[in-house]
C-alpha cells in the first residue's frame, strides 16, 4: 500500500506576476483542486540571469512549494525556469530527494499542441535566454522532423509589460514580429507567461493571420490530460478548490495587477524562503 495520503496540492511557479494567467486559467478548467501559486517577485525577471542563477532560483522556489505547501505536483509555467531548470530538477533534484513528486513544464506541451494543430513554420517570441538556449528547436525535432522554429527575443516586452508601457506596446512589438512574418509563418507561439497579457495585440498586429498560440489556452487542457494519464497523482489530490498566491515580494504593483486578474478581493501573501 502507498505512504502517500490524499490532501496534496497542485503548485504553479513563475518568476512574477505572468503565470497568474496560466494560474488562473487551470483554476478555470480545473476548479475542484487546490492550487498554490508562487511568484518570484523579488528576482523578476529572470530572463537576463546567468543559467546557474536561474537553476537556484527555480529549485529554491519548488522546495518551497513542496516543503511548506505540501504541493505533490508543480508546474513550472515560466519558460525561462522551464528551459533552464526542469531537466536538472527532474532528473537529480527530485530523484534524489522528492521521488514521489513531480515537476511538469511548458514547453512540451506547447510544442505538441503547436503540431496537434498542423503547424509547421512556428515563430517564436520569448526572453533572450529562451530563445539563445534553442531548446524550442531541440524540442521539436524530437515531436515532428517537419516542423521549423524561427525564434525572435524580444526583451522589451517584460519590462514593458511590468511597468505599464502599453502606449510603446504596438511600436515594440511591430518591429519584433516584422521580421518573423516575413518568414510566412502559420503559428507564433507566445514563449513567455508575460505575453499572455499582450496576446490579443500580438493576433491584431499579426491580422489573424497567424494563429498564435498562448500557454494560457495550452497548460490546462495539457494538465487535465496529464491528470487522466496518471491516477496515481490525480488520487492525491485534495479537492477544496481552493487558490493561494504568494510572491517572494507582495510589492503594491503585483498586488494591483493580483486584484486586476483575479477579483477585488484577492489576496498575495509573503513567501519566505
Ligand atoms: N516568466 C518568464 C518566462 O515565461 C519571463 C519573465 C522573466 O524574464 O522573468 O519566460
Amino acid at each position: 500500500m502507498s505512504a502517500v495520503t490524499r490532501s496534496k496540492k497542485i503548485g504553479i511557479f513563475d518568476s512574477g506576476l505572468g503565470g497568474l494567467y496560466v494560474a488562473r486559467a487551470v483554476r478555470q478548467m480545473l476548479p475542484e483542486y487546490d492550487y498554490v501559486y508562487l511568484g518570484d517577485t523579488l528576482n523578476v525577471p529572470y530572463g537576463g540571469r546567468s543559467m546557474n542563477a536561474i537553476y537556484k532560483l527555480s529549485e529554491a522556489a519548488i522546495k518551497y512549494l513542496f516543503d511548506v505547501h505540501d504541493c505533490d505536483l508543480v508546474i513550472i509555467a515560466c519558460n525561462t525556469a522551464s528551459v533552464t531548470a526542469l531537466n536538472k530538477l527532474q532528473r537529480e533534484f527530485l530523484t534524489q530527494n522528492y521521488p514521489d513528486r513531480r515537476i511538469l513544464g511548458v514547453i512540451v506541451p506547447t510544442l505538441e499542441s503547436a503540431t496537434e494543430l498542423g503547424a509547421t513554420q512556428i515563430g517564436l517570441i520569448a526572453t533572450e535566454y529562451t530563445i539563445r538556449s534553442k531548446i524550442y528547436e531541440e524540442e521539436i525535432a524530437k515531436i515532428t522532423p517537419k516542423a521549423q522554429i524561427f525564434g525572435q527575443p524580444t526583451p522589451l516586452l517584460v519590462p514593458l509589460i511590468e511597468n505599464q508601457g502599453a502606449k510603446y506596446m504596438d511600436m515594440v512589438l511591430g518591429d519584433y514580429l516584422e521580421p518573423l512574418i516575413e518568414q510566412g509563418l502559420d503559428s507564433l507561439i507566445l514563449g513567455c507567461t508575460h505575453y499572455i497579457e499582450i496576446k490579443d495585440i500580438v493576433r491584431e498586429l499579426t491580422r489573424h493571420r497567424v494563429r498564435v498560440l498562448s500557454q494560457d489556452e495550452i497548460t490546462p487542457p495539457k494538465l487535465k490530460d496529464y491528470l487522466q494519464r496518471h491516477p496515481e497523482m490525480e488520487e492525491r489530490l485534495i479537492k477544496n478548490g481552493t487558490f493561494e498566491i504568494f510572491a517572494t515580494d507582495v510589492n503594491q504593483s503585483f498586488l494591483k495587477n493580483v486584484q486586476k486578474l483575479m477579483g477585488d478581493n484577492a489576496k498575495a501573501e509573503q513567501a519566505s524562503y
